[in-house]
């Protein structure tokens, strides 16, 4: 889906009276940059004089009206931070709506919020675009996620800071399998979309890379693996995304309960891939899981100036009272996009790039 910058802004606010204070939150799991986006906004804001109050853990600020002071922070430096300050949840109003929505619109009234910044990925603005829809609450959405999963912008802070994670593992990861003469498998981070382990698989120069946009077909992986070692080679490196949906000889041996969302829940996809590769192969395979260090470090400089522009952009769009919008890099630009359009689908793999980088993906 392609949403410009020109969509029609059918939800700029007319409404009188200036805006003298504007919430904040962080919500989901946490990204490099996020600091970053709050110190882009904070800047902005403070500048323009308008008064600026974080709601702690995501939307469970508002729910418990838990707020804190933004007085003392100093926004000169706050983009070099990982991390957030605000703290993070995955809580949502609209869980349990009939009890939380209308605590929420209690709190933001409590404090005399004119406007709502609403930082995070699709759970936390879809609460977002509701609540503007619904209740007409004036949010403005910034997009964050290291799985870079979100519609209607190219990509997503801290998706890069997690690559590089990523990256650099598989490249350490290079000299002990040669040593051994192991197969490493690494699991990378992406619930639905294989956005991490396909840059850094690709980056790294990984044999095998297996992400849920494409079933991950065990036998052809290990017929891959089994040629290169008859061809000569010591080690290989296998890049899974935690969310493949695992085949062997047509039995899914991916988790098949479900999760409250109707997902499937996820787990264990490099250990199998290792077991697999050790049973079928006779070759060494050890496996390591990434997990949250994927989240963890220092934002790299491009996340950090992505998410300082996309926090002034979300200043901006609450100066210009321009409500139920979203900050967005599109072609390279910043701008901004109707909250919904980033919300209603999810932004996986396109075929182009499976395509384009096929030797990694395909039988060789
Ligand atoms: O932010 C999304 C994500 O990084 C997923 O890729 C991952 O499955 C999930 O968060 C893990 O979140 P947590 O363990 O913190 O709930």
């Amino acid at each position: 889906m392609v949403v410009t910058p020109s969509d029609v802004r059918s939800s700029g606010d007319a409404s009188p009276g200036p805006v003298r204070r504007v919430g904040v939150l962080t919500g989901g799991g946490d990204a490099p940059g996020l600091n970053a986006a709050i110190c882009g906004l904070g800047r902005r804001l403070l500048a323009a004089e308008i008064e600026l109050v974080g709601f702690r853990d995501g939307w469970r600020g508002l729910i418990d009206d838990d707020t804190c002071s933004l007085a003392d922070v100093d926004f000169q430096r706050l983009h070099v931070k990982d991390g957030t300050l605000l703290g993070s949840s995955g809580d949502n109003p609209y869980f349990e709506p009939d009890q939380d929505v209308p605590k929420v619109l209690d709190c933001l009234k409590h404090h005399a919020i004119d406007a709502l910044v609403a930082i995070g990925g699709d759970g936390t603005l879809s609460a977002a675009d509701r609540l503007h829809r619904d209740h007409g609450v004036r949010v403005v959405g910034v997009p964050k996620t290291i799985d870079n999963d979100l519609a209607a912008t190219d990509f997503t802070f801290g998706f890069f800071s997690a690559v590089e994670v990523a990256t650099r593992a598989m490249d350490d990861l290079r000299s002990t399998a040669e040593s051994h003469s192991r197969v490493m498998v690494v699991e990378c981070m992406g619930r639905h979309a294989g956005w991490i382990t396909a840059y850094a698989g690709v980056a790294a120069g990984a044999e095998g890379i297996l992400v849920p946009e494409r079933p991950g077909e065990i036998e052809e992986l290990c017929e891959n693996l089994a040629g290169l070692r008859a061809a000569g080679a010591r080690s290989a490196i296998v890049a899974v995304a935690e969310g493949v949906r695992l085949y062997e000889d047509g039995k899914c041996l991916s988790p098949d309960g479900k999760d409250r969302f109707g997902e499937y829940e996820i787990g264990g996809a490099a250990a199998t891939v290792a077991e697999c590769i050790r049973r079928r192969l006779g070759w060494d395979a050890r496996h390591l899981v990434l997990g949250h260090l994927q989240r963890a470090p220092q934002p790299l400089a491009f996340d950090r100036l992505f998410a300082l522009r996309l926090g002034a952009r979300a200043a901006r769009l609450v100066l210009e009272r321009q409500f139920g919008r979203m900050a967005a890099m599109q072609n390279g630009e910043i701008v901004d996009v109707p909250l919904g359009a980033a919300v209603r689908e999810r932004k996986t793999l396109p075929s182009h790039f499976l395509d384009r980088y096929g030797s990694f993906f395909l039988p060789i």
